[in-house]
């Protein structure tokens, strides 16, 4: 009954929203550049966070699994505002092996009212857009800056707020990828300063 229901979240989840980005890169894993030796070169695991639910585990935390690359999808249309530099926007992509069906999930920031730390998650919802740069560097760009009186609209700029924290969802507690909302430090102590970089298989 519960892979019948989830089956349909995502039948609904991949017709309405996510058909456009269709053009999927070749596989990749994802490695964790950090000053703090603890977490350098540790790789990024799909880890069950619940129902067709997963986050991204620090390798390094959860000895004996093995990585499943995942993939980018970018858009049909070619993206207008493209800065080679910072990368073509588009979604991470896990699949997701059930029983008897396999769904390709977007990576997508799950984001408190209560805290500055968002967590990426493999869900059966829209994605959020994501970036390599040239050097395979993971980042999430905008526009906006509200640093400086007044907000303005600037150019697309990249960010890269990547921290390996311990987080909690839904009774789940991993050292996990985290992004952090904003120029401030992470409200988590926990969080140590990442960069996530991709490697092609
Ligand atoms: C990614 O692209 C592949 C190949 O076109 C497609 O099968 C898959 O559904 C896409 N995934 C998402 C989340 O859009
Ligand atoms: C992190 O790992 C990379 C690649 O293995 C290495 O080149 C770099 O020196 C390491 N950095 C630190 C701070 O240990
Ligand atoms: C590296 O990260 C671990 C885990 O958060 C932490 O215990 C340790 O103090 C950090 N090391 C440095 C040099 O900051
Ligand atoms: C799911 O994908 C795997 C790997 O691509 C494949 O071996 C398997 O047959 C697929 N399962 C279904 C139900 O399509
Ligand atoms: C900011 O500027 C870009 C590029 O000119 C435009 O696509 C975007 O819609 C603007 N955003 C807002 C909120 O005005």
């Amino acid at each position: 009954m519960k892979s019948s229901l989830i089956t349909s979240i995502l039948a609904i989840a991949t017709s309405t929203t996510l058909a456009q980005f269709t053009v999927q890169s070749a596989p990749f894993n994802l490695v964790v550049l950090s000053q703090n030796e603890t977490y350098n070169g540790s790789t990024l695991l799909a880890c069950h966070e619940g129902a067709a639910i997963e986050g991204l585990c620090l390798s390094t935390t959860l000895p004996g699994s093995t990585a499943v690359p995942f993939n980018f999808n970018t858009s049909t249309y070619e993206q207008s505002n493209l800065n080679p530099v910072i990368g073509e926007q588009g979604y991470i992509t896990y699949l997701l092996r059930g029983g008897n069906f396999n769904e390709s999930e977007p990576l997508n920031l799950y984001y408190s009212a209560t805290s500055n730390v968002a967590l990426p998650l493999f869900e059966p919802t829209q994605g959020t857009l994501m970036a390599f740069d040239e050097n395979g560097l993971l980042n999430i760009q905008g526009y906006i800056d509200d640093r400086v009186p007044p907000p303005y609209n600037g150019t697309l700029t990249a960010y890269y707020r990547w921290y390996a924290c311990q987080t909690y969802y839904t009774g789940y507690t991993y050292t996990t990828l985290a992004w952090v909302n904003g120029e401030y430090p992470p409200q988590n102590p926990t969080c140590e300063k990442i960069d996530v970089k991709r490697v092609f298989l």
